[in-house]
């Protein structure tokens, strides 16, 4: 039986019209729902998502880990911000060093179903699954935002320049490790 989450609660007037106006709007517009976003500005708000029927556990695995390294990638370019840019939040290192490392301890789940991408698509390479190299690799990359944590942990100053460009070094080792998984387990 075909999944409908959005008959499960009861449809406002206003949601049947933004599901209408979705089902006979642009190309592909079957594949999405628009949900209302309700809140103290008004009625006028709504998402448009694509259709949970048509996105089953397998791909939602796959988009949650998606996800996780685009914060992972937020989190990298936040801390080059300050290191390479100086942005003046130097303050900030410790707590986004530790939010790097958790990731890293966190990639092992990530991978633990096997989602690769269909041929030629962008996503995982099967080699994730198949190759037992992979695992080296998440060990390194954990260890190369452990080390940069403990460089940041260590400093008794984090504006000062010394040990600024010692965490730089250190970061430019946890990038040395994404651009080495990528390129060996990652189609883009
Ligand atoms: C151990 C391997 C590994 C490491 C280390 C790693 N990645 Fe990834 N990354 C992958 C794989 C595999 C994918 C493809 C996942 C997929 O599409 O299912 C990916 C995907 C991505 C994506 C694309 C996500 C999307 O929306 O499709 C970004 C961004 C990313 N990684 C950033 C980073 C950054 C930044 C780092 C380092 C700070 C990093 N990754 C470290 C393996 C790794």
């Amino acid at each position: 039986m075909k999944r409908m989450p959005s008959m499960r609660r009861p449809l406002t007037a206003g949601l049947s019209l933004v599901l209408l106006l979705a089902a006979t709007g642009t190309a592909g517009a079957e594949d999405e729902i628009s949900v209302p976003m309700p809140g103290p500005w008004g009625e006028d708000y709504a998402e448009t998502l694509d259709d949970p029927a048509r996105v089953d556990a397998t791909e939602a695995f796959q988009r949650f880990r998606q996800q996780s390294m685009q914060g992972t990638s937020a989190t990298y370019r936040s801390i080059e911000q300050i290191l390479r840019y100086d942005a003046p939040f130097a303050e900030r290192l410790p707590e986004l060093a530790d939010e790097l490392a958790r990731g890293a301890d966190d990639i092992d789940t990530w991978f633990a179903r096997e989602t690769p991408a269909p041929d030629g698509e962008p996503g995982a390479l099967p080699a994730a699954w198949e190759d037992p190299a992979f695992a080296e690799y998440k060990a390194a990359y954990r260890e190369a935002t452990a080390e940069l944590q403990r460089k940041v942990e260590a400093a008794d100053d984090l504006e000062d320049e010394g040990f600024q460009l010692r965490a730089t070094e250190a970061l430019n080792g946890v990038r040395h490790q994404c651009l080495a998984c990528h390129d060996n387990f990652r189609r883009r």
